[in-house]
């Protein structure tokens, strides 16, 4: 899912949408880095935005990198020299604004950004994001603020960051500079500062950047809970329409969090106390997706047919692990939701316990993320010590945050595969946690 946040400068959108993106578990992308960053590397060979011929040949030259703390934070690097700070200062600002005209530049700077967003839930946050570089986003805000708001601001920002220079810029100028910038971004023949006909409009000036946060955050969850999901097959749809009515009528069925659903490839990681729990999953579930089950349970006479509609997939006794890992990775590969319970076995106690090493191993392999659910009621329902199931009682299904397979992205492996499993178990600890304190609002 891609939201993207344009508008000029000093309207807060770098703070906002660094805001957002922590909110949801995004990734946060500022494209006015990338143009500073060319800005930065033109000035250090001493090459003038004039010199077309000149800026185009050093293009290939330019190499750009994003390395993100553990924090958060993202540092910037042009050629291997870090760039986080200079980039800020306000002749690069004045430079980046001129190298952004150049249409070979832009071009350039376009690719990379979208090869970005094939991969990732992302927030971008530019000038021309959500008219040229992803007409198709999910979600377009577009910040504006009055001017003198937009100087004072910087002008803080700056006296923030360097204070040894304080005397060398003042509030007039600022205000002047972003008069001119303005015009310079809005007037400009390639990719102009405007906002796209779909974009909601957000005036910043009287709004502190928590409020602008929280809005977009909210037209977020709107949006995702009336996304559109691809058309279910005939067959999975009306099985999974009475399985919803008779969850619904005896177990009173709630379903919390399906706002955090995305479309794509994805481990639906649950806990596991029932075996109630693969149906309650998949029909809590917006689309279509796939679980495995006991080949045993396929010759059950009607809920053999039940699960098979529900797209489950038999494994056998005597399937290795290796078998099994390899259709749950065929699965991902093909674009397909899988439903796993990464305690490997059903729960004694209703309790969530340590996960194994069946989910890291999968996402490290398919690169994909992990959607953690929190099932609840289901343990009472059906415990693993009672043969025979009730059919009646209060089950709860609760959809949380996702964890992208990224923030696991360059750690070695062995490390990699613990820090997955400790984010999905504290993922699944919260979200139980949750549900027990009533429920309110929108799941973690
Ligand atoms: O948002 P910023 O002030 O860091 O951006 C620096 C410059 O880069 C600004 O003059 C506009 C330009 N820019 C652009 O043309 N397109 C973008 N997507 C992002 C920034």
């Amino acid at each position: 899912m891609i939201i993207t946040i344009d508008g000029p400068s000093g309207t807060g959108k770098s703070t906002v949408a660094k805001g957002v993106a922590r909110r949801l578990n995004f990734t946060f992308f500022d494209t006015g880095a990338m143009y500073r960053a060319m800005a930065w590397f033109l000035l250090e060979r001493k090459v003038s935005p004039d010199e077309h011929n000149r800026v185009c040949s050093l293009l290939s030259e330019f190499d750009f990198k994003i390395k993100t703390e553990s924090q958060g934070g993202r540092r910037y690097f042009v050629n291997g020299t870090e760039v986080t700070d200079v980039i800020r200062t306000q002749q690069i600002s004045t430079l980046a604004s001129q190298v952004a005209v150049i249409s070979e530049v832009r071009k350039a700077m376009v690719k990379i950004q979208r090869d970005f967003g094939r991969s990732s839930d992302a927030v971008f946050e530019g000038r021309d994001m959500g008219t040229v570089v992803f007409p198709d986003a999910d979600l377009k805000i577009f910040l504006t603020a009055k001017p003198e708001v937009r100087a004072e601001r910087r002008y803080r920002e700056l006296l923030g960051k360097f204070p040894d220079l304080a005397e060398s810029f003042s509030l007039e100028q600022i205000h002047k500079d972003i008069v001119e910038r303005d015009h310079n971004d809005s007037t400009r023949a390639i990719s102009p500062l405007k906002q796209a006909q779909d974009a909601i409009l957000i005036d910043t000036s009287n709004l502190s950047a928590d409020q602008v946060i929280e809005k977009i955050v909210e037209l977020q969850r709107k949006r995702a809970k009336h996304r559109k999901y691809p058309r279910m097959k005939f067959a999975y749809w009306i099985v999974l329409s009475a399985a919803r009515w008779f969850f619904k009528l005896f177990f009173r069925l709630k379903i919390y969090g399906t706002e955090h659903f995305r479309p794509g490839a994805g481990i639906i990681a649950a806990n596991h106390a029932s075996f109630y729990d693969p149906e309650v999953v998949s029909i809590s579930c917006p689309e279509e997706v796939h679980f495995l089950a006991k080949e045993s349970l396929f010759k059950i006479p009607l809920f053999g047919r039940f699960i098979r509609t529900l797209n489950a997939h038999p494994v056998s006794r005597d399937a290795s692990d290796a078998a099994t890992f390899r259709l749950i990775i065929q699965l991902l590969q093909h674009g397909k939701k899988v439903i796993l319970f990464p305690e490997g076995r059903r729960s004694p106690d209703g309790e969530i316990h340590e996960l194994e090493k069946g989910l890291p191993f999968l996402v490290q392999k398919a690169k994909c993320k992990i959607f953690p659910v929190y099932v609840a009621g289901t343990f009472e329902a059906w415990p693993i010590n009672r043969s025979l199931p009730k059919i009646w009682g209060r089950i709860s299904c609760v959809f949380g945050t996702p964890i992208e397979w990224e923030s696991f992205e360059g750690l070695d492996k062995k490390e990699a595969m613990a820090k997955i499993n400790e984010r999905t178990e504290r993922s699944l600890r919260a979200l139980k946690s949750w549900f027990e304190a009533g429920a309110k609002g929108t799941p973690p």
